[in-house]
C-alpha cells in the first residue's frame, strides 16, 4: 500500500469532543550521530484527543523527565505548519497519517484508544541522525545556497506593478513558494531523492520576471549540489508529492527537468569563446 493510499483526509468526527485515549509508543532513541539508536516502547495513557502530536510528547517528556529520564528529542518551532521543523515518521508514513497535516498539526483524534504508535525521524542518508527523532537537515541549506537567490537592483524599490507576471506564472510560483522545507519528500522517496524541495525552489524563483535572470545557471547548480550530496534521483513514483504537507505537485520537477533540459542544450550550443 502506498503512502497516497494510505493518507487519510482529517476526521469528521473531529467535532464529537474530546476523549482520553490510552497509547503505546514505540520511539526511536539514539543518543548521538554514533549510537546504533533502538526503538524504545513508552506507555502514554490518559491522553487527550485534543492535543497535538507534539504536545503529546510534551507530556510524555515531562512523564519522562519526573520520572528521571532523559526526554525524547524532537525538533519544533512554529507548531502551526510554516516553519518546517517537526518533521518524523508516524507509524511509517512522514508527518503522521492526514493529508496536507504537518506533525505538529496531527491531532490525537486521528488515532483510537489503545492504538500502537511507532515514532522514528527521517531516514535517510543525507539527513543523518542528530538525537532520538531530530535529523540534521542541513543539506536543504546547501541546495539553496546553490542557487536559492536572485540578483536584485540596488537603490529606490521598484513602482508597483511596473512588471506585469501573467497570472498562471504567479499561481505557480505561489504553489512552489508554499514549500517549508521539511524533508518529507525525502523521506517518503524509496530513492531518497530531494527533486520535489528542489524543484519547488527552482519554479518559485524561475517563474518570475524577476528571478529570470540566474535561471539557467540556477537549476544547473541546484541539481548538481543535489546530487554531491547524495540525494537519489527521481524516478517519478510520487511518494513525495503524496507525502507533502503542503501537496507540492509532481508537476513541480516535470517543471524542473524542462528547465534542466534547457539550460544543458544551450549551454552545449553556445559558442565557445575565441583564445587569444
Ligand atoms: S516539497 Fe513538500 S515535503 Fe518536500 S520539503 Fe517542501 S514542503 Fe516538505
Ligand atoms: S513546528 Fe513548524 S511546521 Fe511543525
Amino acid at each position: 500500500m502506498t503512502a497516497t493510499e494510505l493518507r487519510a483526509p482529517a476526521p469528521s468526527d473531529a467535532t464529537s469532543g474530546p476523549r482520553l485515549i490510552d497509547l503505546t509508543l514505540h520511539v526511536w532513541r539514539q543518543d548521538g550521530p554514533s549510537d546504533r539508536g533502538r526503538m524504545v516502547t513508552i506507555d502514554a495513557p490518559g491522553i487527550s484527543t485534543e492535543m497535538s502530536l507534539l504536545e503529546m510528547l510534551d507530556v510524555v517528556n515531562e512523564r519522562l523527565t519526573i520520572g528521571g529520564e532523559e526526554p525524547i528529542a524532537f525538533e519544533h518551532d512554529c507548531r502551526e505548519g510554516i516553519c518546517g521543523s517537526c518533521g518524523m515518521m508516524v507509524n511509517g508514513i512522514a508527518h503522521g497519517p492526514l493529508r496536507a497535516t504537518t506533525a505538529c498539526q496531527l491531532h490525537m483524534r486521528a488515532f483510537h484508544d489503545g492504538q500502537e504508535l511507532w515514532i522514528e525521524p527521517w531516514r535517510a542518508e543525507p539527513f543523518p541522525v542528530i538525537k532520538d527523532l531530530v535529523v540534521d537537515r542541513s543539506a536543504f541549506d546547501r541546495i539553496i545556497q546553490a542557487g536559492g537567490y536572485i540578483t536584485a537592483p540596488t537603490g529606490t524599490a521598484p513602482d508597483a506593478n511596473s512588471l506585469p507576471v501573467p497570472k498562471a506564472d504567479a499561481d505557480a510560483a505561489f504553489e512552489a513558494a508554499n514549500c517549508i522545507g521539511c524533508g518529507a519528500c525525502v523521506a517518503a522517496c524509496p530513492n531518497a531523492s530531494a527533486m520535489l524541495f528542489t524543484a519547488a525552489k527552482v519554479t518559485h524563483l524561475g517563474m518570475l520576471p524577476q528571478g529570470r535572470a540566474e535561471r539557467e545557471a540556477r537549476v544547473m547548480s541546484m541539481v548538481a549540489t543535489h546530487d554531491d550530496l547524495g540525494f537519489g534521483s527521481c524516478t517519478n513514483i510520487g511518494e513525495c508529492s503524496a507525502a507533502c504537507p503542503k501537496e507540492i505537485p509532481l508537476e513541480t520537477i516535470a517543471r524542473l527537468n524542462a528547465d534542466l533540459w534547457r539550460a544543458a542544450r544551450r549551454r552545449r550550443s553556445r559558442p565557445r569563446r575565441q583564445r587569444g
